[in-house]
């Protein structure tokens, strides 16, 4: 009996194994990786930054922390309008001033009066947060919140124990009366001579990890999202997510260091770029909304280097996003909307030096690339000394534009890389290289025509894996000639250059 069962185990076991190959596991991931509340921050792309407050009736940038909250009295406010606007944009989460440097409070705090509950506004009754956090539920984007250390009304700012009490009773009360909170945004800025404390970081971050554990929190040196060392909204055109948190001081930023990363960088530490739609973080009547060409490139170089575009959209003294900043938006959506709509790629065959499990296991193959699902990715065979993905159009066509992401939920990899066409003399002529790709690496190159294209991995952590690649039209950009490709690529040459000599009193002003 014993052995007929045995028997009969075994005919079952083997028919089951050898009607089909086994399975090749995927490979490695490698260190540092990201966490799941950064991955879900990552493939989001671009974030809303609202400041409002009582600056936003001032005229002013920075308040001085003594104006009378009577000041505060938006006549229209309508945070389902912000998340309407934001959500057509394409945004996926809304980050709100709930304080700023002047310490007037968008919630009514049980530990200040100087708030909304102290203002005209709804008689003292109403709670921007509360509003904003049911609007954005509502419309299924993400919130974040804003809490400024610095504060220039708290009479305990000053006082390291007292004030540290006060900000985390804040921070708590943001954290548990609102749902789920996806970031928390803290900066390092401190006026000129303002009375020397010390912010208790490592408290405060532990402590926003407890309460929400799916937010990131967003600092000069994480933990979980990087500022980018300006506030331009622009990365370096190389930018690991990999960096050394214990490397980074908060208010001291070594702006180079921030901007690119660290290719040996311990800890996953994406970078976030914070930029205004308008010359202020808030609104002044006098102001007017940057181009959707200059959207667009600022896309370009934050997005397409691996980061987050955190755009400031700042609501208007009647509560509302004036309408030269919604048309501003809508034209941007469009450009992108017509630039990505159509992937050549998805129009060729797809080939590559080499298939991890060769032509049996279809999961790896070149094909995946045109997936758009970061777990569906092209991984070569092992050990392997050239790395390239073929691609062969079914007719020549026009294109000045790449798109390649790696599956980074398993490490950052690439560090170098070139695109290729093929000539008509036969000749391979390279249109594009770059350094580090990441989640998304967007290149701009001179407007060619070909059939055959070739993307060539030159150098790489460990064998690299690429879950995205698109290539398409963009008849919007400015686009100059090949002899002129170094004027064009101005802002990368440039740019540490001008990230070292930023204004260190410019970046307080947020
Ligand atoms: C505010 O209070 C005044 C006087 O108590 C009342 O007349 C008015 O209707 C209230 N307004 C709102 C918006 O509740
Ligand atoms: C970051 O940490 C790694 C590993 O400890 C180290 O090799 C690297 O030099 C560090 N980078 C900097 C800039 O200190
Ligand atoms: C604020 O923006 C709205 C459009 O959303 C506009 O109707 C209103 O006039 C603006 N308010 C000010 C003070 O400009
Ligand atoms: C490239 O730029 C330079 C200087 O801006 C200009 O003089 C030159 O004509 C440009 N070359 C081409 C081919 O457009
Ligand atoms: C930095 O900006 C401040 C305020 O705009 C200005 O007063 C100061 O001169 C600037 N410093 C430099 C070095 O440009």
């Amino acid at each position: 009996m014993m052995m007929k069962k045995f028997y009969l185990m075994i005919i079952f076991l083997s028919f089951s194994f050898s009607s089909s190959a086994l399975k090749r596991p995927p490979p490695l991931p490698i260190l540092p990786l990201p966490s799941a509340s950064q991955l879900s921050w990552q493939f989001g792309n671009m974030a809303l930054f609202l400041h409002f407050g009582t600056n936003t009736f001032t005229d002013t940038e920075w308040g001085t922390g003594h104006v009378d909250p009577s000041i505060f009295n938006p006549t229209n406010l309508d945070p389902h309008q912000w998340v309407q606007v934001a959500k057509d944009a394409g945004f996926s989460r809304v980050i709100l001033t709930a304080k700023h440097h002047d310490g007037f409070c968008l919630w009514p705090s049980d530990y200040t009066d100087y708030s909304v509950k102290s203002s005209p506004w709804k008689n003292g009754t109403g709670d921007i947060v509360a509003e904003l956090a049911a609007a954005a539920r509502e419309a299924g984007l993400g919130l974040g919140l804003y809490l400024s250390p610095w504060d220039r009304h708290e009479a305990c700012y000053g006082k390291t124990l007292e004030y540290n009490e006060y900000y985390i009773a804040q921070m708590t009360e943001l954290l548990t009366r609102y749902g789920d909170i996806k970031e928390v945004w803290l900066d390092g800025a401190k006026g000129e001579g303002e009375k020397d404390m010390e912010y208790f970081f490592e408290s405060w971050f532990s402590l926003i990890h407890q309460l929400q554990p799916g937010a990131v929190i967003f600092s000069d040196g994480g933990p979980d999202t990087r500022w980018v060392g300006d506030e331009a909204g622009i990365a370096a055109s190389t930018c690991w997510s990999l960096f050394n948190s214990s490397s980074a001081l908060i208010g001291n930023t070594d702006y180079e260091y921030s901007s690119g990363g660290d290719p040996y960088g311990h800890n996953w530490v994406p970078a976030e770029c914070d930029v205004s739609i308008r010359p202020g973080w808030f609104w002044h009547a006098t102001e007017l909304p940057k181009s959707a060409i200059t959207l667009l490139d600022l896309y370009y170089k934050s997005v397409g280097r691996n980061c987050l575009l955190l755009l400031n959209v700042p609501p208007n003294s009647s509560g509302l996003i004036s309408d030269e900043d919604v048309q501003a938006l809508q034209e941007f959506t469009k450009l992108r909307q017509a630039i990505f709509s159509s992937n050549i790629a998805k129009n060729g065959v797809l080939t590559a030096s080499s298939t991890r499990g060769g032509t049996t296991d279809t999961r790896y193959a070149p094909s995946s690339v045109l997936e758009e699902n970061i777990h569906s990715y092209w991984a070569p065979e092992e050990n392997q000394n050239e790395w390239m993905i073929y691609l062969n159009l079914a007719e020549s066509t026009l294109f000045n534009m790449l798109q390649v992401q790696e599956p980074i939920h398993m490490g950052q990899r690439i560090i170098k890389f070139h695109l290729d066409i093929l000539t008509g003399e036969g000749d391979w002529k390279t249109v594009t290289s770059g350094t580090t790709v990441g989640y998304q690496r967007l290149l701009r190159f001179l407007t060619v025509k070909s059939k055959v294209l070739r993307f060539v991995i030159d150098k790489s952590r460990a064998d690299p894996l690429i879950s995205y690649l698109g290539i398409y039209l963009d008849t919007f950009s400015i686009t100059t000639t090949e002899s002129n490709r170094s004027s064009h690529s101005y802002f990368s040459g440039s740019e540490v250059i001008q990230l070292k000599g930023y204004n260190q009193s410019h970046r307080a002003s947020i």
